[in-house]
């Protein structure tokens, strides 16, 4: 099968092969070809260029035309950072928060995280997959073409299983790449009140092998927070992650800067994510680092806290990258569109830093530079035409709206 669209308006994020992801000032550069074509076979981007290099159809078989007249074609977004597989909404929440609680002070009642862990226990695997399953193909649906799914709502052996099961099945089922964390560290069950330590133990040294066993994991993951997992809980996840190989992705300064950046970087982590609190000091421990910071801005949205600050990360010449956060209880929106729009409006990205960021930059936060997040020559062909518009900045800057008129997943087409 192979594919020819022609007249593209404009072709964005058109990266040579061998850039991975693009750091500091170089993140406000979007290479992209004005009036352009695109070319693909068995999946994979095969030519494009500008529209008069083109070198012209010879062999018509199997081949599909589209005239793209108007229209812009980018790379499908990169969401390094979900929780998609959950078992129920938290509405009540949002309506105690409307009414003047904070996000904190419901978690300190049992609500929050335990809330979402009480719903998964009565959750079959079965119901969990076949929501989870319609979930990310509603994501995709929205442009999103590779995604990271965390499991963190069990919070006991079996429950976390359960959803690191669940994740593997959506990797076997979905066309796009899917990477898989295991936050059994997400928050403390009741029952382990005051045994903070020996419930990490748990997670660490029972249900991690247990998981790696089977197959499920690609990274670790914790809630480096007061009132969660400290530095040591921390510390306990990076050298477990270590012992079996896996890098770590960590959920750190969301609301409070307690050592867990440099910690983190220290032990090379792969990406450190939240960071709406940060410290001069935790900027100076990323830079050099091979550490990614993500940000989070629809959390931020949702829940009234700070943006993460970009500035003193892009002028460190650091990779930023966005992805959503996706959950029931501080996210509940797995929309990379609106996250691009709130980049620009909110964190003052311009639209070229924050189409990296949420494309290349996020593949390099899944370690999927190779195969996905920007157009380059043998990746997936994974891209989304949009509507006509003048250029690509119409989409974060009309927010809210649906920008997107085609979704091609390996080449074929999504929606
Ligand atoms: O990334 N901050 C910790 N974990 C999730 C939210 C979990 C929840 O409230 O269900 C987050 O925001
Ligand atoms: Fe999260």
């Amino acid at each position: 099968m192979r594919l020819f669209i022609k007249n593209i308006k404009q072709l964005i994020g058109t990266h040579s092969e061998d850039v991975h992801l693009v750091s500091g000032k170089d993140m406000d550069v979007l290479p992209m070809i004005e009036h352009a074509f695109l070319a693909v076979e068995d999946g994979r981007i095969v030519a494009f260029g500008a529209m008069e290099d083109w070198p012209g159809i010879t062999d018509w078989r199997d081949l599909e035309v589209i005239d793209a007249e108007g229209k812009c074609v980018l790379p499908l977004w990169c969401d390094s950072h979900t929780h998609t597989v959950f078992a129920g909404t938290r509405e009540g929440e949002f309506v105690d928060r409307i009414n003047g609680l904070s996000y904190e002070e419901i978690a300190q009642r049992g609500g929050g995280i335990l809330n979402s862990a009480a719903q998964m226990a009565k959750m079959s695997e079965e119901q969990l997959y076949a929501e989870a399953l319609e979930r990310a193909k509603n994501l995709i649906r929205m442009g999103t073409g590779a995604l990271e799914i965390k499991s963190g709502y069990g919070l006991n052996p079996e429950a976390e299983l359960k959803m690191l099961r669940v994740i593997k099945r959506l990797k076997e089922a979905l066309p796009i790449p899917v990477k898989s964390s295991f936050l059994g560290a997400h928050a403390l069950p009741p029952e382990y009140k005051g045994r903070k330590s020996e419930y990490v133990h748990l997670m660490m040294n029972e249900v991690l092998p247990k998981a790696i066993d089977e197959g499920l994991v690609d990274y670790v993951d914790i809630f480096t927070e007061e009132g969660y997992f400290d530095l040591d809980d921390t510390l306990a996840v990076l050298e477990a992650g270590k012992k079996y190989g896996l890098k770590a992705k960590i959920h750190v300064n969301q609301f409070n800067a307690i050592g867990g950046v440099k910690l983190a970087v220290d032990h090379g982590a792969l990406s450190v994510d939240h960071l709406e609190v940060l410290t001069e000091a935790d900027v100076a421990a990323l830079k050099g680092s091979s550490t990614i910071p993500v940000a989070l801005p629809s959390c931020s949205f949702f829940l009234g806290i700070p943006y993460t600050p970009v500035k003193p990360l892009i002028e460190a010449g650091l990779p930023l990258a966005l992805a959503t956060d996706y959950n029931p209880g501080s996210t509940p929106s797995g929309n990379m569109n609106f996250v691009v729009s709130l980049a620009c409006i909110q964190m003052k990205m311009t639209p070229e830093a924050a189409v990296n960021a949420a494309t290349i930059n996020g593949a390099a936060a899944m370690e999927l530079s190779e195969e996905v997040g920007s157009i380059a020559l043998g990746k997936r062909a994974n891209f989304m035409i949009t509507k006509p518009m003048k250029s690509f900045h119409l989409m974060p800057y009309a927010f809210g709206e649906n920008h997107i008129s085609e979704v091609y997943v390996n080449g074929e087409r999504f929606v």
